[in-house]
C-alpha cells in the first residue's frame, strides 16, 4: 500500500512536464525506478546504518565507562551530519536562538520556533537519541507548565527527551516530567538562561562553597530522575569529583576530562564562523566550515560571472533531431 502511493506519487514527478529546479536521483537502498528530488534525504542512502541508541544504550555506554558524544544541531542537514558521525545524542540546543536564529541570547527563542527545529532535527537522526531544549519562560512557572511543554517537544517536536536548566530549585518539576515518562536531561553549573541573575557567563563553583553547591544541585536533579547532566564551565576537579558521586552519566561542556561525556556546539567546534568571533576557552575547532564554504561560494560567483559554470557537462543532451525540430517549430512560430 505504502509502496504503491510511492511509486505513483514519483510517477507523477517523473512525468511532469514543467521544468525543474530539481534534479532526480535513484535512491541506492529502494526500489531503481523509484525517483526522489535530490534534495530529498531519501535520495541519501544512509553511509553508516546504525541501531537506534536509546536510554537503554547510554546506561550501558555509562556502566561500560565509555564516553557519550553529545553536539547540537539546529536543522536537518546539521543533524544529518551528527547522526551519520555516530553520535550517541544531538540535542537542539536552545543555543539555536543565536546559532540558527541570529538572536542576542537564548532568553528570546520561543517554543514555536525550538518545535519547528527539533522537528527537522528529529527527521534526521536516525539513529542519536534526540534531545530538545526547553526555552526560558516555558517550564519554571509551575511544574504542570513544564509537563505541558515537555509533552509538546515529544509530541511535537518528535525528540526522545527534553533538557532543562537549575538545580535544586527544579527537582519537582524534573519529577513531574520523568514521572510523565519523558526523559530529562538536567544543567547545572553555568546555566546560560540565568546569565542576568549570575552576572554573565562566568564559570561556577571555583569557590568550595559554589562547589558544594553544584554537586547539591546535581544530586537533587538525579533524584528526581534525570537521566544525564550537562555540567557547563565548572572547574575539571570538581566535575570530575562530582560524576564520581552520581550514579548517572555527566556530560561535560567547559567541565574537563572527568565527566562521563562530552557536548559542544556544532558551529564552535566545525569552525562555521566568521574569523574574529570570540570562542570560549573550552571549544576545540575541529575544522573550518566557514573558510570552506565561503571559498566555495565566491569561486561560484567568479564563475557565473566569467560564464565558466555551467560547463557542458553540467547541461542535460537534446537529441539532434529533436533539437532541429524544435528550431524549425520556432522558426515556424516566428512567421506567424
Ligand atoms: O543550548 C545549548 O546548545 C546547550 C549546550 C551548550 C549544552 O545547552
Amino acid at each position: 500500500m505504502y509502496f504503491t502511493s510511492l511509486v505513483r506519487s514519483c510517477a507523477f514527478l517523473t512525468r511532469s512536464t514543467r521544468p525543474s529546479r530539481h534534479a532526480f536521483v535513484r535512491p541506492i537502498l529502494s526500489a531503481p525506478h523509484v525517483r526522489y528530488s535530490s534534495h530529498s534525504p531519501m535520495g541519501t542512502p544512509s553511509a553508516n546504518p546504525r541501531k537506534k541508541v536509546t536510554i537503554g544504550t547510554l546506561r550501558s555506554l555509562h556502566r561500560r565507562g565509555e564516553p557519550i558524544t553529545v553536539i547540537t544541531a539546529h536543522d536537518f542537514p546539521s543533524a544529518h551530519v551528527a547522526d551519520a558521525a555516530g553520535m550517541d545524542i544531538v540535542l537542539v540546543g536552545d543555543s539555536l536562538a543565536m546559532v540558527a536564529l541570529g538572536m542576542e541570547d537564548t532568553s528570546e527563542v520561543m517554543v514555536e520556533e525550538m518545535l519547528l527545529h527539533c522537528r527537522s532535527v528529529a527527521r534526521a537522526t536516525k539513529s542519536a537519541f534526540t534531545v530538545g531544549d526547553l526555552p526560558m519562560g516555558s517550564y519554571e512557572i509551575a511544574p504542570q507548565q513544564a509537563l505541558e511543554t515537555a509533552i509538546r517537544f515529544v509530541k511535537e517536536g518528535r525528540v526522545q527527551g527534553v533538557k532543562l536548566e537549575g538545580g535544586k530549585e527544579m527537582a519537582p518539576t524534573i519529577q513531574k516530567i520523568t514521572t510523565a515518562g519523558i526523559p530529562v536531561l538536567g544543567h547545572v553549573g553555568l546555566t546560560p538562561q540565568r546569565q542576568n541573575a549570575l552576572g554573565g557567563f562566568r564559570v561556577q563553583g571555583k569557590t568550595s562553597l559554589g562547589a558544594l553547591k553544584v554537586l547539591e544541585d546535581a544530586l537533587a536533579v538525579q533524584e528526581a530522575g534525570c537521566f544525564a547532566i550537562v555540567l557547563e564551565a565548572i572547574p575539571a576537579e570538581v566535575a570530575a569529583i562530582i560524576t564520581q558521586k552520581l550514579s548517572i552519566p555527566t556530560i561535560g561542556i567547559g567541565a574537563g576530562n572527568g565527566c562521563s561525556g562530552q557536548v559542544l556546539v556544532q558551529v564552535d567546534m566545525t569552525g562555521n564562523f566568521p574569523p574574529g568571533r570570540f570562542l570560549p576557552k573550552f571549544v576545540k575547532k575541529y575544522g573550518d566550515v566557514w573558510a570552506e564554504s565561503l571559498k566555495a561560494i565566491e569561486t561560484y560567483r567568479d564563475e557565473v560571472k566569467s560564464r565558466q559554470y555551467p560547463a557542458p557537462e553540467h547541461t542535460y543532451p537534446i537529441p539532434k533531431a529533436e533539437l532541429d525540430n524544435f528550431v524549425g517549430l520556432v522558426e515556424t512560430i516566428e512567421k506567424e
